[in-house]
């Protein structure tokens, strides 16, 4: 007996310094080193930090209770971790991605799922669905104006987070995006924006959402991604390490 539990102790205690040791290995490294011992990114450190964060700031500004009863569709996502949170509180969640190989993933865990690319269709071919759960996407569109259209068109809920560039006007920075094994959670096309806050929030209206609450802060921050950053109009969309990140709970 108590020598099993010398074993165990010893095993956690093992365990214990490899856990310190990845968190000394620069974030980079360490995606690198995750990915190569077979984890989905999906499944890396920060991004379990990121779904954890971006949720709790999401349930610190809302009161799903209102919401009860509604069809929730998640786009662009991924292995769907997020949408875990709302069928964990009893919502009827259909999960998709722009690639085949994430929604055979999902589909894998039992989990409701199609591909839907979001450059192509937008959202009007998907079904009927109230709530549009958009994290992480917005930015890796090369039609974000029409994707935002096609949820004003069909919602009367999107929660909404995107990577953003720091600039007081309403402007959309084009980028190109990593592919191959750098980019299964990158744009699908390859070509992917930064939006302002200012151009979010306007389409986002003339979408026809009559309520666009940005309810960043910081509970939603992790390693890489910032919420209560500061503008000062520089264009920016990165900063010292982290991502400049918004979210919105539009309404109809
Ligand atoms: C950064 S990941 C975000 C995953 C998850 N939603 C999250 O926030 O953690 C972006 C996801 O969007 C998907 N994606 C990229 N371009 C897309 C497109 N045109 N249509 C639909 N999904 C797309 C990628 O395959 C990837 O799974």
């Amino acid at each position: 007996m108590a020598g099993s539990l010398r074993a165990v102790t010893g095993k956690q205690l093992q365990l214990g310094v490899l856990a310190r040791r990845m968190q000394s290995i620069p974030l980079t490294a360490r995606t690198v080193l995750e990915r190569a011992s077979g984890k989905s990114i999906f499944e890396a450190r920060y991004y379990r930090e990121s779904q954890l964060s971006r949720l709790a700031n999401l349930f610190a500004h809302i009161d799903v209770e209102k919401w009860r009863g509604m069809r929730v569709l998640e786009v662009g996502a991924g292995l769907g971790h997020l949408g875990d949170a709302f069928t964990a509180l009893g919502f009827d969640v259909t999960s998709t991605d722009g690639r085949p190989e994430h929604v055979e993933a999902m589909r894998a865990r039992g989990r409701e799922s199609f591909v839907l690319d979001l450059d192509r269709d937008g959202v009007d071919k998907a079904g009927d669905y109230d709530i549009i759960l958009a994290f992480g996407v917005l930015y890796h569109l090369a039609k974000p104006q029409e994707f935002l259209q096609s949820c004003g068109a069909a919602a009367k809920v999107l929660l909404l987070e995107t990577c953003v560039c720091d600039d007081r006007e309403p402007v959309v920075k084009w980028v190109k995006e990593s592919s191959g094994w750098l980019g299964p959670d990158q744009a699908v096309s390859p070509n992917g924006c930064r939006p302002s806050p200012a151009w979010v929030e306007k389409t986002c209206s003339e979408a026809g959402f009559r309520t666009v609450r940005d309810i960043s802060s910081s509970i939603g921050n992790w390693t890489s991604g910032r919420f209560d950053w500061e503008a000062h109009s520089t264009g920016e969309w990165s900063r010292s390490g982290y991502n400049l990140r918004k979210m919105w709970v539009c309404e109809r």
